[in-house]
């Protein structure tokens, strides 16, 4: 017998499955992105969904559908409006995914959504999670989610103590979502599992009390639910300490357009990885033949993401001349400033100095 089949030995997995989906069909959110099958809507919202919250989704979800119904409207967008309708919702790169595959649907399925699990994963910005969400809801196709929150389900429900920091565990609870999933309603089923998981089975305090699948749980019956799930990680993030400036001229400021990296394509305050305001000026000149003067350090301030930690020392600096097109080009209005896509890390400290 392998893993899966001795975790499963003895688990009435239709019955499991058809309460799960019985629960989600009475009690399951109401969302925006569940009154539709249309694949392309599913696509939009489950990008939108990767490493944010529902509620902060909500919003944007409704102004970008608004905006671009289609596929073929956010192939022909211009990028810059689309990471508009993106600004603060984080993880840029997402946006510019979008416009690629939107970019490959029009030109490899004709504007049409492909309707295999593996043709989505093939698309710009899909993983293994999103492709199977977006089969399974758009197409009714049997690929379980896997992600922090049914990972922790199925550590309980099954009482089963394997770390779920490891891609072995993964790999297991991936079999064991698609043998559940393929009882019943696959789309009724994920949706099912990502709601327990986000009212009922949550990390703290799960309120078993409520639970619809209660009577299938070992960790219940057994009282362990809150010593699970095992996620030891041993991963720190990276930290990267930066001299960021707020530069003036005159009345513009000085931004400059990521060409790659995390931000690729939002425009940014000029950053270092530097050690002094000195090297910073050094720096600048070096890049620009501009001379720029550090005026006032104003105060630190971090940005998280995923991988990495940005500690950002912020100063505020004036540049001697806007003679070079390097720097006129660059130079914008508060207006104008404002109707750019500013990634979240810098819009802060903007707001902040400019107060
Ligand atoms: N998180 C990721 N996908 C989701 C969905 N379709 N509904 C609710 N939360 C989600």
């Amino acid at each position: 017998m392998n893993q899966t089949q001795s975790l499963l030995s003895g688990f009435d997995t239709p019955a499991f499955t058809k309460a799960i989906c019985q629960w989600y069909r009475a009690c399951g959110r109401d969302l925006p992105w569940r009154r539709t099958k249309d694949p392309y809507a599913i696509w939009i919202s489950e990008i939108m969904l990767q490493q944010t919250q529902v509620e902060t989704v909500r919003p944007y979800y409704e102004r970008f559908m608004d905006t671009f119904p289609d596929v073929q409207s956010l192939a022909l967008a211009p990028a810059d409006q689309v990471y508009k309708l993106w600004e603060g919702l984080g993880y840029y790169r997402r946006a510019s995914h979008l416009m690629e595959a939107a970019a490959a649907l029009m030109a490899d399925y004709g504007g049409q959504f492909p309707d295999t699990y593996e043709e989505i994963l093939k698309l710009k910005g899909i993983g293994a999670y999103t492709a199977s969400a977006i089969a399974s809801i758009a197409f009714n196709i049997p690929k379980g989610v896997i992600d922090g929150n049914t990972l922790r389900i199925i550590s309980r429900v099954l009482d089963c103590q394997e770390n779920i920091a490891k891609d072995a565990t993964k790999k297991l609870y991936q079999q064991i979502m698609d043998i559940w999933i393929s009882s019943e309603d696959p789309s009724d089923f994920n949706q099912g599992m990502m709601d327990l998981g986000a009212m009922i089975c949550t990390p703290k305090n799960p309120d078993c009390a409520s639970c619809p699948v209660r009577d299938f749980c070992r960790a219940n019956a057994h009282g362990t639910q809150k010593l699970l799930p095992v996620n030891i990680k041993n991963k720190n993030k990276e930290d990267i300490y930066l001299i960021t400036a707020l530069l003036r001229y005159k009345d513009k400021y000085f931004l400059i357009k990521n060409q790659e990296g995390l931000l690729a394509d939002m425009y940014g305050l000029v950053q270092y990885e530097l050690e002094s305001p000195l090297s910073f000026e050094e720096e600048f000149y070096k890049k620009y033949h501009t001379g720029v003067r550090l005026l006032e350090y104003e105060k630190e301030f971090c940005h998280i993401f995923s991988h990495r930690v940005w500690h950002m020392s912020v100063y505020d600096g004036e540049l001697d001349s806007a003679d070079l097109p390097q720097i006129r080009e660059n130079l914008y209005t508060w207006d104008q400033l404002m109707a750019l896509p500013i990634p979240t890390a810098h819009k802060k400290i903007i707001r902040a100095i400019h107060k």
